[in-house]
């Protein structure tokens, strides 16, 4: 068996994680780059390509300005590293809102591309029949519900979700119409908790929450945020660590030692050999 057929072997896959409804909590993270997905592959069954890229690593103010060829690029980077993680790539805005067949040709090229094992898409009412499309073509889809960044201009802002009213049946029914269309996991993003409750208990495939509440069958966070990189962060945020601070102390270690000349030191330079 060649290295790589062993290797997809051993790589969680599509039916791995569906197979975890209602069990040990799936654990996932977003990953755009080889050494974060490296350090993240160990510890996480699933490991997102999210389309927040444009937001962490590029500084877009929302992601509508990602594109097919970023995500492309940053998936192929993760899928160089992550091991034993099922890697998911994000669709980008305008790249599977239209026709199913614009959206199967755009999903392909990423799996093509990337070797990604599947693609995530945000679920709003027209989007499911695209993921019946893509499902029924091989292409296993996670969906995504709540608040969808993607809508950010609809909605004037990224505001939590479905805390009453036609809302929260809205958000319920595309859930359930997601699920039916062959989704293998939901993303459900800042709804109340009740609200999240309900899709889990509604969904025969595994609900990834972010802040959504313990009530999901799994969580992800944007490592970034997590690791503490941002001055600020959603409410829904647990800092697991300081990297902004362990960074700023770094540098200016380095900035003081430049300065004083202290680096680089005897053990940081290379010595012409004797005779
Ligand atoms: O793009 C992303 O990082 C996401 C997660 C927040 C779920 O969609």
């Amino acid at each position: 068996m060649s290295a790589q057929r062993q290797e997809m072997v051993r790589r969680f896959a599509a039916p791995d994680i569906a197979a975890r409804k209602g069990g040990v909590p799936v654990v996932c993270l977003t990953a755009y780059t080889a050494p974060m997905a490296e350090l993240l592959d160990e510890h996480c069954d699933l490991l997102l390509v999210g389309d927040s890229v444009g937001m962490v690593v590029h500084g877009l103010p929302n992601t509508v300005g990602v594109t097919l060829e970023m995500m492309i690029l940053h998936g192929q980077a993760v899928m160089r590293t992550a091991k034993r993680a099922m890697v998911v790539v994000d669709m980008p805005f305008g790249s599977y809102e239209g026709a199913p067949e614009v959206a199967y040709a755009n999903a392909a090229r990423v799996m093509k591309e990337t070797g990604a094992q599947a693609i995530k898409v945000e679920s709003g009412p027209t989007v499911v029949e695209t993921i019946d499309y893509l499902v029924k073509r091989g292409i296993p889809v996670m969906g995504h519900v709540g608040l969808r960044p993607q809508a950010v201009h609809v909605d004037g802002g990224f505001k939590a979700k479905g805390k009453g009213g036609d809302e929260r049946a809205r958000i319920l029914a595309e859930a359930k119409a997601t699920a039916e269309a062959g989704a293998f996991a939901v993303v459900v993003e800042g709804v109340a908790e009740g609200l999240a409750r309900e899709i889990t208990e509604a969904i025969t495939v595994p609900t990834i929450g972010i802040g959504a509440s313990a009530g999901c069958d799994g969580q992800i966070l944007v490592t970034d945020d997590m690791l503490g990189l941002f001055d600020w962060t959603p409410k829904f945020v647990r800092r697991y660590g300081d990297l902004r601070g362990e960074i700023s102390k770094a540098v200016a270690g380095y900035a003081d030692d430049v300065r004083a000349r202290r680096f680089p030191g005897p053990a940081e330079i290379y010595f012409a050999k004797a005779g």
